[in-house]
């Protein structure tokens, strides 16, 4: 009798503090901590992995890979989470299911999604990775009416008749979209313009000769920073960046973004983001800290970058907050 009301407490008291926890993680949070857990409204660890970030209205949309624990190893599943204020992220679901597509073998990957929103056939495009022994070096396209999915697959190939692999997402100022790929044949990376519908790489700008993966955008104060990482697989090394008036170039040699030592922190370049507030413009630097043994676990660096006059630096990483409305972030040391 005893023993089981013992038990009974037990289970209560177990209820009761797995209920607690999960509340005080899906309290609203105020800051960013680069490298730790990032509990979603619901308290668990965001899996948007090689990610982009698609900003719809006011609403800003994290796409990437999940590889959460739990999931069905015949698929391969794209998440998105929503956000507007960039600390905050819903989770939407998992907004792209796929299993290989035509006849790919049942080691097919699905990498670093990016969503372009297109005006004028209000489609949400879905770009990918998708690959073979990272030997196929496809992009594939999936479309959606919504930003939240389901997205359908289209179709895969070779962009302008190029080997990709990583991609990378910019839209400039004026709304053209482009996209950025390793070429690693050609011996480096092509920044191409995307068709008026978005469902097709229309346009080269420029093949960039270094051995950069990663690749990520900015245009800042006229200037564009393009900057990418090393070609080191799931292993960190010192990303690097070069900057063009033109996207079509020249591009200046490449300079580190962190001291070299650190090999950016332990992260790899995913997407930079520009925060355009009333009192200032910020630019995100995104990445990715991956966990190749334990990869539900790989985390996220985020940071403001310094960025001015030509120069980019990716400052230690430290807990910060960021006011989207006013474009200022505060270092918190
Ligand atoms: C990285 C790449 C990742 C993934 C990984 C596999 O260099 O950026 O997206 O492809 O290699 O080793």
């Amino acid at each position: 009798m005893k023993t089981s009301l013992f038990k009974k407490q037990a289970l209560f008291l177990t209820l009761f503090l797995v209920t607690l926890s999960t509340s005080v993680l899906a309290q609203k949070q105020e800051v960013i901590r680069p490298g730790e857990l990032w509990p979603d409204t619901d308290g668990n660890h965001i899996q948007a992995h090689g990610g982009g970030i698609t900003k719809i209205k006011n609403t800003y949309y994290w796409y990437g890979e999940s590889r959460a624990k739990d999931l069905d190893p015949q698929y391969r599943y794209v998440s998105c989470y929503s956000s507007k204020d960039l600390t905050n992220w819903k989770f939407n679901g998992n907004v792209l299911k796929m299993a290989a597509p035509d006849s790919l073998s049942s080691k097919w990957v699905l990498e670093r999604p990016k969503v372009y929103f297109n005006l004028k056939t209000k489609k949400y495009v879905m770009y990918l990775h998708i690959d073979v022994n990272y030997k196929l070096a496809n992009m594939g396209i999936a479309v959606s009416d919504s930003p939240t999915g389901p997205f359908r697959y289209v179709k895969r190939f070779r962009p302008l008749g190029f080997e990709s692999r990583d991609i990378g997402q910019f839209i400039d100022d004026d709304g053209t979209a482009y996209i950025i790929f390793e070429d690693r044949p050609s011996g480096g990376f092509r920044i191409a313009k995307l068709s008026d519908d978005y469902m097709d790489v229309e346009k080269n700008m420029s093949l960039i000769k270094a051995r950069i993966e990663g690749g990520a955008i900015v245009n800042y104060n006229g200037l564009y920073y393009c900057l990418g990482s090393g070609l080191t697989g799931w292993k960190p090394n010192p990303n690097k960046y070069a900057t063009a008036t033109s996207l079509e170039g020249p591009w200046t040699e490449f300079k580190d973004i962190a001291p070299v030592e650190t090999k950016t922190y332990g992260s790899q370049s995913s997407m930079l983001i520009k925060v355009v507030g009333s009192k200032k413009t910020t630019v995100l630097f995104t990445g990715d800290i991956w966990k190749p043994d334990t990869q539900w676990d790989s985390r996220y660096l985020w940071m403001p970058l310094e960025i001015e006059e030509g120069k980019l630096w990716l400052p230690e990483p430290t807990p910060w907050k960021i006011n989207v409305k006013t474009g200022e972030t505060t270092i918190l040391k």
